[in-house]
């Protein structure tokens, strides 16, 4: 089949790559012409683990193509997938379309026959249907149909996510539109993905729904490390044996300083704006993002009383700045708004993070000091903050590290270390809940 990737991000670039992988002949359209450009140069503008080889193993078998104009690419066409950026709108949170809308246009412009246009971006409920609208304003005569296909790949594993899906969701409003969509994902099915095809509302609402509820886990167990904390528990033994219950699962049961990225800070807002819209109750989803913002600034007290009451002057080591490990993506990193504060209060930041620095040096302070190297952000260090799970973090020399240093403490804000190894090294170990 032959498809058009409109938004060559980490979902259109990702995605695009995996349907060439299964024998599509795809061609990713993006209005960055410097991202086409190094596309064209075998240049991967995102790091994701697997992405280079995938990508540049279907360029040289010609399945995998990169164009910046988009009525060229659209005419070879059978399916066009919108994949475009559906940020946080500033101010009120809501999603901001402009970009879908942008493209529903030009598609409509540029429409020759029948084609099925398919949302893969995350949008609130009822976007299929403004796409429809849209297309049908700007071209009398077109021919197409338009279906809902959200995407559930988590950065750092997005390849096999999507090789892998735990399912398939498609919603469509027409026979032919679930007749493409059931033909494009066959061999996943036929690997077992489960595929649920549903109306065009549900699709979208399926996926919000989704974020929103594993940010619940998140916040909920986010929660309950603050009282466990207080009460003596220990929060990584309270999400195992709440996790051995199969009707709450173990994952996602995680604590640490909030959840970040690009996905789970704007679709709970956007969420809450749609239900607010609509007229239902979003108390649950509020009272996510609320938990959410209140663990990151908690964090900001625990470095400082774990720092005898004041970062003042102290020199402060800090290992990951991405949202997670497995990515340089620095969309709403908890490190943006936890490192800020302590710089206001006078510490010294050295800052390290295997793929972030780029990304991380233009959006955090410039009073930070960026390393490559993590035993030189240590030098001199009061204190070390573990702030994104790396594995480059698991196995350092941690009694070179103890020398280097000028202080002894670490904060685990992941949970990530043995608590009883790093006190028995000789640190001063703290973490989160427990
Ligand atoms: C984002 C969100 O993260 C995801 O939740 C949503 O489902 C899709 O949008 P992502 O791939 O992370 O996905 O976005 P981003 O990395 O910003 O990529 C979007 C791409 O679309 C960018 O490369 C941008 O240049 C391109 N784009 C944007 C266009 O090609 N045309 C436009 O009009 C606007
Ligand atoms: C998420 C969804 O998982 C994915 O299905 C959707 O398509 C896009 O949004 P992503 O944002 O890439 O994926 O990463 P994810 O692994 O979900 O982590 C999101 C945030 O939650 C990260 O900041 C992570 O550190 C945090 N997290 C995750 C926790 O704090 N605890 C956990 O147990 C799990």
């Amino acid at each position: 089949m032959k498809i058009v990737m409109i938004g060559a991000g980490y979902v259109g670039l990702v995605s695009g790559a995996c349907f060439a992988e299964f024998g599509c002949d795809v061609t990713c359209v993006d209005t960055n012409k410097k991202k086409i450009k190094d596309l064209k140069n075998g240049r991967i503008p995102i790091y994701e683990p697997g992405l280079e080889e995938l990508v540049k193993r279907n360029v040289s078998k010609g399945t995998l193509k990169f164009e910046s104009n988009l009525s060229e690419a659209m005419s070879l066409s059978e399916i066009i997938f919108i994949a475009v950026g559906t940020p946080a709108r500033r101010g009120d949170g809501h999603a901001d379309l402009k970009y879908v809308y942008e493209v529903a246009k030009e598609i409509g412009q540029n429409l020759d026959g029948y084609k099925l246009i398919v949302n893969k971006s995350t949008v609130p409920v009822g976007t299929a249907r403004e796409v429809k609208r849209i297309i049908n304003k700007v071209n009398r005569n077109a021919y197409f149909d338009v279906a809902s296909n959200p995407e559930f790949l988590r950065e750092g594993s997005a390849i096999d996510d999507f090789m892998n899906p735990d399912r398939i969701i498609i919603g469509v409003d027409s026979d032919s539109a679930e007749e493409k969509l059931k033909k494009l994902y066959s061999k996943l099915v036929d690997n077992g993905a489960p595929i649920l095809c549903t109306n065009l509302e549900s699709s979208e609402l399926i996926k919000y729904a989704s974020n929103a509820f594993l940010a619940t886990k998140i916040s909920f167990i986010n929660e309950i490390s603050h009282l466990s904390e207080i009460t003596g528990g220990d929060i990584t033994e309270i999400s195992k044996g709440m996790g051995l219950d199969q009707r709450i699962g173990d994952k996602f049961l995680d604590a640490g300083p909030g959840y970040g990225g690009s996905c789970f800070p704007k679709d709970t807002l956007a969420l809450i704006r749609i239900c607010q819209e609509s007229g239902s109750s979003s108390r649950i989803v509020e009272a996510v993002v609320e938990v959410n913002a209140a663990q990151k600034a908690r964090m900001v007290k625990k470095i400082r009383q774990s720092l005898d009451g004041s970062e003042n002057n102290k020199k402060i080591a800090i290992f990951g700045l991405t949202f997670k490990p497995g990515t340089d993506d620095m969309r709403d990193a908890p490190s943006l708004s936890i490192l800020p504060p302590l710089i206001d209060k006078g510490a010294i930041i050295n800052a390290h993070d295997p793929q972030g620095l780029k990304e991380a040096s233009d959006l955090l302070p410039q009073e930070i000091n960026f390393y490559t190297n993590i035993y030189e952000s240590i030098s001199g260090a009061d204190a070390i903050v573990l702030m994104t799970e790396w594995e480059d973090y698991r196995d350092l020399d941690y009694e070179k590290i103890l020398n280097i240093m000028k202080g002894n403490t670490i904060i685990d804000l992941r949970n990530f270390y043995n608590p009883k190894k790093m006190q028995k090294i000789g640190f001063k170990y703290h973490s989160v809940g427990r």
